[in-house]
């Protein structure tokens, strides 16, 4: 028995190492922490339990008979996050580069099916060379093994992506198929063609960082949701993220007592919107006063930002908000904002979590790109969105709220179940300047006439009241009372109950 003992110890010892001592410093000189210690840091301390430590590959060609390391390149198991249950598996890149054997794939689908059975968040710490090349398409099919899971899972247990190495060819598309993809700003880089192939086949000459790295996918491809400095920032944003999270799609979202009366009200907010109507403000400021304790984790912070979405807390409950932003394009909605916003409406809807809108959008923006770019498609995404949800959803009007933007803005008609407006909100059609200019297009000689038909409009449509007595607005509300009503609202609408009609799935315009 003893010698057994003996001999689990050595074995143990000998996974733990990896690729080994070498591999393991060459790791750290580049900045990067080793698999185990991801793990170590990202969960409760003591609450790693590992699964499949011995597996190893069974590939014999190209000698790889005579190397096998046991774990075969990624850390799988589960523990435990602010005592919440979560499943891990992390890429050991000191083991053949991380890449994805078959055996490592199976590591990877075990534990996936386990959190599926048990209702459980799987976090991926992807760090890997990509496809096992000496084993061809064994390796090929474990990746679509995992996609195959990615999709199943999606919409019933959360998934994150933390890209904190390389992660390139159809590698990409398990972190892309996730609900939430972070980045490690330098030493991690996302492509489906490195920069190579692009140079031999589109002559272009791109640098790692420019095609694939942090600042690339945070700020212009909108693939990664946040960046952060290292791997120990990333590690410790992820554990405040997923507190945010419910475990599966039949859980309400977790509930985190907060000193923050529901009943608190914010005097500043009846001085933020600027008098001049194409004044911007920052939205932000508004969230961070409305939500617990100014605590707002925003996601996509510099893609997009003219549509604001992130995850805050009422009374301790997660919401989900969305928000136009006025201080970058005026808050205009657009294809990337509608695209941003929509998939994160339906992350909210899938996982019961309530939605938060503040509205101050005068309408899609106009331009060759935008419609050439197909934004009847993709605004059509964020209007679908919103309709199809059926989760608690409260919309707060604080300014502008034309033509269809209105509508997609979670609006009444979209089964908004409480919308709001601020006494300074305008819903119209338009601004009263271009309403105008149509409206008496025959009858505008004079600036003084345009200035007394603008001012007529406005006085006419520009305000709440109009919405107000159609019923498209419940109520007309001081700004400073803002977080006092919708928190009310939240708690009306807590054992909210609606259903879609049958059908196998929605034909969303993708
Ligand atoms: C097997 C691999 C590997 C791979 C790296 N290694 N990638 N082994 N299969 N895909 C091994 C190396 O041989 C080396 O082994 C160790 O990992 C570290 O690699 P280095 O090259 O020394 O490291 P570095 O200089 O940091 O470069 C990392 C790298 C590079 C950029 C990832 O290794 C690389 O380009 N690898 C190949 C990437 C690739 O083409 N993958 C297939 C993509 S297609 P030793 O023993 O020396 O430590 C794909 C399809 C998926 O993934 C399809 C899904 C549908």
């Amino acid at each position: 028995m003893r010698k057994i003992i003996d001999e689990l110890e050595k074995r143990r010892e000998r996974a733990r190492l990896g690729g080994g001592k070498e591999r393991i410093s060459r790791q750290h000189a580049k900045g990067k922490l080793s698999a185990r210690e991801r793990i170590e840091l990202l969960l409760d301390p003591g609450t790693f339990e590992e699964w499949d430590m011995f597996v190893e590959h069974r590939c014999i060609d190209f000698g790889m008979d005579k190397q096998t390391i046991p774990g075969d390149g990624v850390v799988t198991g589960y523990g435990t996050i602010n005592g919440r249950l979560i499943f891990v598996f992390s890429q050991d890149f000191t083991v053949f580069g991380g890449s994805l054997s078959e055996s490592h794939a199976a590591k990877i689908c075990k534990i996936m099916d386990q959190a599926m059975k048990v209702g459980a968040p799987v976090i991926g710490l992807n760090d890997s060379g990509g496809a096992r090349i000496q084993e061809g398409v064994s390796s090929l099919s474990g990746y679509a093994e995992v996609f195959q899971r990615n999709v199943e899972a999606s919409g019933v247990i959360p998934q994150i992506s933390v890209i904190m190495g390389p992660c390139a060819g159809g590698a990409v598309y398990s972190p892309a198929i996730t609900d939430f993809i972070f980045m490690v700003e330098d030493t991690s880089y996302m492509f489906v063609t490195g920069p190579d192939v692009v140079k031999t086949v589109t002559h272009e000459e791109v640098t790692h960082e420019d095609l694939g790295g942090a600042t690339t996918h945070t700020s212009k491809s909108g693939v990664a949701h946040d960046a952060f400095a290292n791997d120990a920032e990333a590690l410790l944003y992820l554990r405040r993220f997923v507190d945010f999270l419910p475990a599966n799609n039949r859980e309400q979202p977790p509930v985190r007592p907060t000193p923050d009366s529901p009943e608190r009200a914010e005097m500043s907010l009846d001085t933020l919107v600027p008098a001049n109507a194409n004044k911007p403000y920052d939205m932000k400021e508004l969230i961070e006063k409305v939500v617990d304790e100014g605590d707002f984790f925003e996601l996509q912070p510099n893609y997009a930002a003219n549509i604001i979405i992130g995850f805050a807390r009422m009374e301790g409950s997660t919401i989900g908000i969305v928000a136009n932003q006025p201080m970058v394009l005026a808050g205009c909605l657009d294809i990337d904002s509608s695209i941003k916003a929509a998939r994160f409406v339906r992350f909210c809807d899938a996982f019961n979590i309530p939605i938060i809108t503040f509205v101050d959008v005068p309408g899609f923006l106009p331009g060759t790109a935008q419609e050439l770019g197909g934004i009847i498609k993709h605004g059509a995404k964020l209007l679908y969105a919103y309709a199809e949800s059926t989760v608690p959803k409260v919309t707060i009007i604080t300014r502008k709220a034309y033509g269809g933007a209105y509508d997609v803005m979670s609006s009444k008609p979209l089964r908004g179940d409480v919308n709001f407006a601020w006494p300074s909100a305008e819903i119209a059609v338009m601004g009263p300047k271009g309403a105008v200019e149509i409206i008496f297009r025959g009858d505008l000689d004079s600036e003084e006439k345009i200035k007394l038909r603008t001012d007529e409009y406005r006085e006419r449509f520009a305000n709440p009241f109009i919405a107000a007595q159609r019923g498209f607005i419940d109520d007309v509300i001081m700004p400073h009372n803002t977080r006092v009503r919708i928190c009310r609202s939240l708690r009306m609408l807590k054992n909210k109950k609606i259903e879609n009609p049958w059908k196998k799935h929605g034909n969303i315009p993708l």
